[in-house]
């Protein structure tokens, strides 16, 4: 997902040549789904007409403290908690001076003194400009105020602050920009809560394997990753997670220490597992998918093949849900999946009866993107008395969906 959409970003010009690669910016910016506020310098405007950004950003461009000679005048500070981030692209060595040093001179640099969100700094000038001790100071006197130079010629945010003077290409000026949301939503995405703390909660996730003999088996395409998912989220928030798995891929692991992961690998271990678990827990939510029947006699050695049929008799496996259904008491929860083929919402309001759900998660076969193995989800949340659809999403938000309502109950 774009980590731009649906940010708001200030843009701040300059006068210098390299104006017009502001146009190349918004530009992308604006295709990533972000918002662009043009706020530009009187130089700027000598080097790029506000009518050219105005019709790029679908904004009237702010250049005056006073638009009009009627009293109206642009707030700054608005500007500055509106913002999502500040760029100034470029930035002349004077905007960079009147920065470092609160020179509020002009609508630009009281944006800059106003902002609440993080800014960004692509200089743009000559070399000897550049390595200018007074420019050389000033964008370390920027640096220490936490504001971020993207260095040229690196496109990467600057360690430190050799370079050319020119301006950093637009796309890498760009990138930068995805690079730091995108690592502001992992570092949301991981911050711990405490809203399900105290809480313990049971997940089973996974397929299980049911052995014919020592090298074959009956199973199913789950991966696990919408039982980790879920694992996470609860763990995220503070709660003590037993995640019950089958057999999944290495890859698989959890993210928070507060999950303790008990592997197995039949329905009949998973079932054990789980009565045993269930009785000490406030919630389990059942996303395994558990197959329903299992040899009835598992070959010792390799099954050899002779030519002739061959027929495996199957025997029911314990359905799990179902038996912590009936186990279930007063104050607990119980949440379990419904993945379908056909008649899905009836087949999903039988299996909450039936297994004496609080809620069902349905997901279908039939929509694209749902059910195994993607990394995306489509769900219907089912209680006895209503339902409610939701998009298609990441497995990690579709997590997030299901917890909240669990949280809910
Ligand atoms: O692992 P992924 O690749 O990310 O895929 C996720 C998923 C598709 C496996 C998951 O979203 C899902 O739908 N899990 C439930 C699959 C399933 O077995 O559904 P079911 O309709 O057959 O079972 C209904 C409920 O009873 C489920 O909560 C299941 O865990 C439970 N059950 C089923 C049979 C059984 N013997 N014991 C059970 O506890």
């Amino acid at each position: 997902m774009d980590s731009l959409q649906g940010k708001k970003i200030v843009l701040g010009i300059t006068g210098s040549i390299a104006a017009y690669k502001s146009c190349l910016i918004i530009r992308q910016l604006i295709k990533k789904g972000a918002e662009v506020q043009v706020v530009i310098t009187p130089a700027g405007k000598e080097f790029i007409t506000p009518i050219t950004l105005s019709a790029l950003t679908s904004k009237p461009v702010i250049s005056e403290f006073f638009a009009q000679r009627d009293g109206t005048w642009h707030s700054h500070v608005d500007l500055g908690l509106w913002a999502d981030v500040m760029l100034i692209a470029p930035a002349t060595a004077s905007t960079i001076g009147k920065m470092a040093n609160g020179v509020a001179d002009n609508m630009l640099i009281t944006t800059y003194l106003s902002m609440k969100a993080p800014v960004f700094i692509a200089p743009a000038m000559d070399l000897d400009m550049y390595a200018h001790p007074s420019t050389q100071q000033n964008l370390k006197t920027l640096q220490s105020y936490g504001n971020h130079i993207i260095e040229p010629g690196t496109g990467f945010l600057a360690s430190k602050l050799e370079g050319k003077g020119r301006m950093e290409e637009p796309e890498n000026i760009v990138a930068c920009l995805e690079q730091f949301f995108s690592q502001q939503n992992c570092a949301k995405e991981n911050t711990q809560q405490d809203s399900m703390k105290g809480k313990k909660v049971l997940i089973t996730a996974g397929p299980t394997y049911e052995k014919i003999d020592p090298v074959r088996f009956i199973g199913n395409y789950s991966s696990g990753k919408m039982g980790f998912a879920l694992a996470n989220e609860c763990a995220r928030r503070g709660a003590q997670v037993e995640l019950v798995c089958g057999p999944v891929s290495a890859l698989m692991q959890t993210k928070f220490p507060n999950i303790h992961r008990i592997d197995v690998e039949s329905a009949q271990e998973m079932f054990v597992a789980c009565k045993e678990l269930y009785p000490s827990m406030d919630s389990a939510i059942l996303c395994a998918a558990v197959a329903d029947f299992a040899p009835e006699t598992t070959a010792e050695q390799k099954i050899k093949r002779t030519g002739d049929d061959m027929i495996i008799r199957l025997k029911p496996n314990p359905d799990i849900a179902a038996s912590l259904g009936q186990m279930k008491k007063q104050g607990q929860t119980l949440v379990g999946f419904a993945l379908e083929t056909n008649d899905e919402e009836s087949n999903a309001q039988a299996k909450l009866k039936k297994k004496n759900f609080d809620f069902i998660v349905l997901n279908s076969l039939k929509d694209e993107g749902a059910g195994f193995r993607t990394d995306t989800n489509k769900i219907t949340i089912i209680t006895a008395a209503n339902k409610k659809d939701y998009p298609l999403k990441t497995k990690e938000e579709v997590a997030k969906d299901i917890v909240d309502e669990l949280e809910r109950l």
